[in-house]
């Protein structure tokens, strides 16, 4: 049996791309995802940046008619800017919706390895810390926040996951679906744990497949220290929440 051309099995494919002061990024990247996956849609999540990345995704789709353009009023945070972006693909009947960060830091290339896990799985995490996963020309100090992140995920939440933060992953519509989107309440980066968490919980198949994570070269990153204390704090909460049930369900256990 040959292996099909192409990812129609999956239903159509929206690739989410956030994106906030990203001029110099947003039409390479919109063209090396057209390439690498000629059939995927391209939606760009503009929050209104000053420096005209969002007409500049409007000219895009102007010439283009797999690249949307979904515009919002001001930086209300990556967390709901892709929680609009899966709103927006969900009501227009995409099938798998992906996350994409526009910087360079994700490879389009690698697209592929995500769509083919996704056909025996709910969810695909590209991930930096498996087997053949890596991080190109990130300061020590930020691999550090980023292992020490995932340390932490992992010992708050006991989930099996090596990366639960990064930011390139395919879901099935069905995942989305399931998980509660109108539940989650973070705003920043810890985003990407509460959905990958939402998921095991709910008994999603959650996969992991290697990607090569290469620092931006153009424009900044927007991590902030509040982020990050916004991560820490809601993953712990959510650790002890998870702790006292596990607790609770244990003692039942003994007295019944
Ligand atoms: N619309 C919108 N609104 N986009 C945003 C916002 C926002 O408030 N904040 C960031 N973005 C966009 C950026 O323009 C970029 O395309 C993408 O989201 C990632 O932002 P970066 O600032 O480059 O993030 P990073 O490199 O520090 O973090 C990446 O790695 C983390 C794990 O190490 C992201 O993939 C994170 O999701 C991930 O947790
Ligand atoms: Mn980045």
């Amino acid at each position: 049996m040959s292996m099909p051309e192409g990812f129609a099995d999956l239903g159509r494919i929206l690739v989410i791309i956030p994106t906030y002061d990203e001029a110099e990024n947003v039409e390479p990247i919109v063209a090396r995802v057209r390439a690498s996956v000629p059939e995927a849609h391209v939606l760009v999540a503009d929050d209104n940046s000053p420096d005209g990345t969002g007409e500049l995704a409007d000219k895009l789709a102007a010439h283009d008619d797999h690249v949307h353009v979904l515009h919002r009023l001001g930086k209300e945070g990556l967390g709901t800017a892709y929680i609009a972006g899966f709103r927006w693909g969900l009501t227009n009947g995409y099938g798998v919706l992906v996350e994409h960060d526009a910087d360079g830091s994700h490879q389009p290339e690698q697209l592929h390895r995500l769509l083919e896990a996704l056909r025996d799985a709910d969810l695909v995490l590209g991930s930096r810390y498996v087997k053949g996963g890596e991080v190109q020309n990130w300061p020590r100090t930020r691999e550090i926040l980023s292992r020490g992140g995932n340390i932490y995920t992992r010992l708050a939440l006991g989930v099996p996951l090596q990366d639960a933060t990064g930011g390139y992953r395919a879901f099935r519509r069905e995942t989305l679906e399931g998980i509660g989107l109108d539940q989650v309440a973070s705003a920043g980066y810890c985003f990407q744990v509460d959905l990958a968490w939402r998921a095991i919980k709910s008994g999603f198949r959650v996969v992991e497949v290697p990607i090569t994570f290469v620092e931006r070269e153009r424009g900044q990153s927007k991590m902030s220290q509040a982020i990050v204390l916004e991560a820490m704090a809601r993953v712990g909460r959510w650790g002890v929440a998870h702790r006292a049930a596990q607790l609770r369900g244990l003692l039942r256990g003994r007295r019944g």
